[in-house]
């Protein structure tokens, strides 16, 4: 497998380089790779999504396209394109994938009768079951209000029995590589694969940026991929007279309250000795190890203490505008750059006791009052400059506090309010209108197949 994984980047390199010549060029990538067929056709294959196919390679299966064909570098990238095909009114049920990089899709007429020998050309079948219509029925009444089921978060739905969202909510999610209504008419834009509306919820809270409803096709007539994230909602419509499909809606229109005043101690100490120096209105440019869902920068903070991952800092986003998980855990530091809404904390040290040790320790008592943490806390010249410093930053951010509490998120509004508000430089893949825009340019297959610009197609493939 370690083997394919290899082989894929390499062809993926190779196709880059040459597609950057030109797109209608058939890549002399193939050639290289048609002396090592095993490797270019693995026996068997499981999508990021989760969608499996036997392979059956040197073989080709023609006829019952889907679409045209089209170039992606890997075989494994033609099986994730299939997992995320989204036709008139059918999935995706097999492909056929050509040295020179074609990839076929194959609609449910597809059999395994009309296989015929063919060096270089590798036929994959979806297995059966994958494609299974699901229980269709509504899982509760029409307008019906739930908490979805979640280790101790608060998150309230909304379900919209057989209704579509109406309107322009798709978004680029970190979570999966991002094909717009750009590429390829818009065919690969779904990913997740859900059981269920609950299911789908729970691909939903999970991404990043805010996510803020879901689409769910149960039939799969949509396809494999038939949890769909939106970004927002406002109207919930039957689909058309021609749309044979079974959808149900869910919006998200209940979220925890999250806590936006910054904390007046700028040091913290947590339970098991780890000591942090936060910085209200402050974010940073490290690198993101997880992120998980918290109502307050403490217990951000002590979710930071308790990893056994390496984390030296989170930040904390109080608006959750970026996603439902709302707490950075960081494990390197970076440059620091203003951010109102966000609260940075860096871990400085352990305090005398046990460091090192993870989890918490039951002799000491539950909370550090803010004395101690003062105490803890080094008496140095530069660190008072600071502590003034940040006792302006903490006034101003109080004062803003105030504004934005009222807001709160108790009720969460139907369309996300930061929807195209860009958090500083790592933009491309954050939602609002220039989605629209960057799909023509960042989610071209070439682009894809090179990994576009943050490394994603190793991702695509399986780890
Ligand atoms: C599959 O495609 C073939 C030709 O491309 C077409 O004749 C056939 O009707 C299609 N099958 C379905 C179920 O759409
Ligand atoms: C695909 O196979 C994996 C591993 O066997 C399994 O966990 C997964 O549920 C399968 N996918 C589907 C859709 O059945
Ligand atoms: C880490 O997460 C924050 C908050 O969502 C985000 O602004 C930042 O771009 C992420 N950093 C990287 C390097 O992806
Ligand atoms: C902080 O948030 C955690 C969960 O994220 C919660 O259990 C705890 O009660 C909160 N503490 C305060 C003081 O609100
Ligand atoms: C930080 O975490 C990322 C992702 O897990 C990892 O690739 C990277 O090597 C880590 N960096 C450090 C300095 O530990």
């Amino acid at each position: 497998m370690m083997a394919i994984i290899v082989r894929g980047v390499v062809v993926l390199a190779g196709a880059a380089v040459v597609v950057g010549s030109s797109a209608v060029d058939i890549p002399s990538a193939g050639l290289e790779v048609r002396q090592d067929a095993n490797s270019a056709c693995p026996p068997s294959y499981s999508t990021r999504n989760g969608m499996n196919f036997t392979t059956y390679c040197n073989q080709n299966n023609p006829f019952n396209d889907a679409m045209e064909p089209f170039l992606v570098g890997t075989m494994q990238e033609c099986m994730d394109r299939c997992s995320r095909y989204w036709g008139a009114d059918e999935g995706c049920f097999g492909i056929v994938w050509r040295e020179d990089q074609n990839c076929w899709i194959r609609n449910s007429s597809v059999t395994l009768d009309t296989l015929e020998p063919d060096q270089g050309i590798h036929f994959a079948m979806v297995e059966a079951k994958d494609m299974e219509p699901l229980d269709t029925d509504c899982p509760a009444a029409d307008l019906s209000t739930h908490t979805l089921d979640t280790s101790g978060d608060d998150i309230g739905y909304t379900l919209h029995c057989g209704k579509d969202i109406s309107g322009d909510f798709d978004s680029c999610w970190d979570g999966f590589p991002c094909f717009g209504l750009d590429y390829l008419d818009g065919k690969f834009r779904s990913f997740y694969h859900a059981t269920s509306v609950e299911d789908c919820l729970h691909n939903c809270i999970k991404e990043h940026p805010l996510c803020r409803a879901v689409v769910y096709n149960p039939d799969l007539k949509m396809g494999f991929a038939n949890c769909w994230l939106k970004d927002g909602f406002k109207d919930f419509l039957s689909p058309g007279p021609n749309d044979k499909r079974i959808l149900h809606s869910a919006a998200i229109t209940n979220l925890d309250r999250i806590d936006t005043t910054c904390p007046t101690d700028t040091k913290y100490t947590s339970q098991n000795k780890a000591q942090f120096d936060i910085q209200c209105g402050q974010t940073s440019s490290g690198t993101n190890l997880t992120s998980v869902h918290r109502q307050n920068i403490t217990s951000c903070m002590d979710a930071c203490a308790n990893s056994d991952r390496g984390c030296v800092g989170v930040i904390f986003d109080s608006t959750l505008q970026d996603g439902f998980r709302n707490c950075y855990l960081q494990n390197t530091t970076n440059v620091l750059s203003k951010e109102p809404s966000a609260t940075y904390a860096a871990l400085s040290g352990t305090s005398s006791a046990s460091p090192g040790q993870g989890g918490n320790n039951p002799s000491t008592p539950s909370s550090s009052s803010s004395s101690k943490a003062w105490i803890a806390g080094p008496v140095v010249g530069g660190i008072l400059a600071i502590a003034i410093l940040a006792a302006a930053i903490i006034w101003w951010r109080r004062r803003k506090a105030k504004t934005a509490a009222l807001e709160g998120y108790a009720t969460a509004p139907p369309y996300s309010p930061y929807h195209g508000a860009q958090m500083q430089a790592a933009p491309s893949e954050l939602g609002g209108d220039t989605a629209r825009e960057l799909a023509a340019t960042e989610h071209k297959p070439v682009k894809y197949a090179h990994g576009g610009s943050t490394g994603e197609a190793p991702q695509e493939l399986p780890t």
